[in-house]
């Protein structure tokens, strides 16, 4: 039985084998912590961007998009407070000189004892047949031991960011008798705050006032463009600006592939309200995202919320979607009520007056945000990670098969005569040519037939349309479905009609 590790491994390895995603600049052996997208990657990761613009832009009247740029004057950055508090509290350890994000060197720590708990309510669940998981884990004793630790660490810990105490993280981590990984010992350095974000020169001076920074967030181009788009826009409150792009951290933690990039793309809508109803607001966009979600069918039990304990300098709520990957539940989206601590700030430092004039209340008034912001990678890694499945058919051969929603998946059909002879690749080309416009679509006519369906298997085809010698008799094709394998005979005029039914982005749109 393969673990989510070894799935894991292999869901990477074939990423890369069919051009979904590389590591950054291999042949200099590669970037951590950066990936390129190849041939099919790219084509999956917009199809992922469409969506989401179209179900936050195109099928809002209220909500519309922007491009900003990714240098933004640095005082953006100072208002934002990202230069002041966008830090990492690091330790290092002096034997293996590597260096570890404290806050998850004590996550990981967590993480084990949570661990227990589920082997302890795994074990009791195997000896009751009327098991009752939320009693087992209010009343057994071993349980609540484990759970009153983790608590004691949480408290600990958030007390001592909040009051930017780095020596109390140190000593928590020195009580807990927490190991480098590398070295095995426990010989820390003090706990400092690193800046996630990076810094470049503009121009040909490099002194501190040509100093930018790469954007750590897509939010800040939104709030600079609040008057701009609301004044062009004739935009009334509430109403939502939402852009796709780029971000860049200096992320210390490098690992699980493309869950944790410095170099990553976000999807970020923000919602400007009436101030004293962004709690509605919060609420109503935590079940509108969560809902979109659904509607991918990536699997209801693979969503949760998590509410944050430790609120970012900028929220007076906050709460992740959080999605099962195949190394456990973690952060997918953030919705955050922002209060009006980015545009008051903005004023502040540009001496710009960034203000809504509410002619219902006949008031000028800085709106209060409500921001939902989601990685573009991360949802790329939830699709591919559940897609991902090595199946055996009845015949007792397998196939690796990515079931990917036929309108996200990067090619939309093959187009595959039987035999590279007897006017079939002419006919094919005929069909390729009528699909082109409106499909990705991949001609090929090398390898047996069963061949060619297990490579478009493995990069999610959901349609493969088969050129044979019935087809020069009677004009019909055979369509095999990807998921079911089942072959249907259909005429050529009909293949547009049928794909169009399965491929458009409707068929998920439908659910919201
Ligand atoms: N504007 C708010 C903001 O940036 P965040 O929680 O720091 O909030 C939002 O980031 C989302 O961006 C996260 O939920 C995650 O999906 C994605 N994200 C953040 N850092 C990332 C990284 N290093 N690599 C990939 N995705 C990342």
């Amino acid at each position: 039985m393969a673990t989510a590790e070894d799935l894991f491994k292999d869901i990477i390895s074939h990423s890369k084998e069919y051009g979904f995603i590389f590591p950054s600049s291999e042949i200099y052996d590669g970037m951590s912590a950066v990936y390129d997208y190849g041939q099919y990657g790219v084509e999956l990761k917009k199809n992922i961007r469409d969506y989401w613009w179209k179900a936050m832009v195109q099928m809002n009247e209220n909500i519309v998009g922007i491009d900003a740029a990714i240098f933004m004057h640095p005082t953006t950055w100072k208002a934002s407070g990202h230069v002041d508090a966008f830090n990492d509290p690091l330790i290092d350890n002096k034997d293996s000189k590597k260096r570890y994000r404290a806050d998850v060197l004590i996550e990981d720590y967590v993480a084990k004892i949570e661990a227990k708990i589920s082997k302890e309510v795994e074990k009791a669940a195997k000896r009751f047949a009327d098991f009752d998981e939320a009693m087992f884990r209010s009343t057994n004793a071993r349980v609540l031991e484990y759970q009153q630790k983790i608590d004691d660490i949480n408290n600990r810990f958030k007390s001592a960011l909040e009051a930017g105490d780095l020596a109390a993280v140190k000593q928590l981590i020195l009580d807990l008798e927490i190991v480098c990984p590398v070295s095995g010992t426990r010989n820390w350095t003090d706990v400092r705050q690193f800046n996630l974000m990076f810094a470049t020169q503009l121009g040909s001076v490099t002194d501190e006032s040509s100093t930018v920074y790469l954007r750590p967030e897509t939010a800040q181009g939104i709030f600079v463009n609040f008057l701009n788009v609301q004044k062009s826009g004739r935009m009334k409150i509430p109403f939502g600006i939402a852009q796709t792009g780029k971000a860049f951290r200096n992320e210390i933690v490098a690992r699980q592939f493309i869950f944790r990039m410095r170099e990553f793309e976000q999807m970020e809508m923000q919602y400007f309200v009436k101030p004293g109803t962004e709690m509605e607001w919060y609420e109503f966009w935590k079940e509108k995202r969560m809902k979109w979600h659904r509607s991918l069918g990536l699997g209801e039990q693979n969503y949760r919320f998590h509410d944050h304990l430790k609120l970012a300098h900028y929220a007076n709520a906050a709460c992740d979607i959080e999605f099962q990957f195949p190394f456990g539940f973690k952060e997918l989206e953030g919705i955050h009520s922002r209060t009006d601590f980015d545009l008051s700030n903005h004023e502040k430092y540009s001496g710009r007056k960034l203000q809504y004039f509410d002619t219902e209340e006949n008031r000028s008034y800085v709106p209060y945000v409500v921001e939902t912001s989601i990685g573009l990678d991360r949802l790329f890694l939830a699709v591919l990670s559940t897609a991902y499945k090595e199946e055996t058919l009845e015949d007792g051969s397998t196939r690796t098969v990515l079931r990917i929603a036929p309108s996200l998946a990067p090619v939309k059909c093959a187009v595959l005569p039987l035999l590279k002879k007897d006017g079939l690749p002419e006919v094919a080309r005929k069909i390729m040519d009528e699909l082109m416009p409106d499909y990705l679509c991949q001609y090929d006519e090398k390898d047996a037939i069963g061949k060619r369906y297990r490579r478009q298997d493995a990069i999610g085809t959901p349609f493969c349309i088969t050129v044979d010698h019935q087809t020069l008799q009677d004009n019909t094709v055979t369509l095999r479905n990807r998921d079911t394998m089942q072959q249907e005979r259909l005429s050529i005029e009909q293949l547009k009609a049928q794909l169009s039914e399965h491929l458009s982005l409707s068929h998920l749109l439908r659910k919201l």
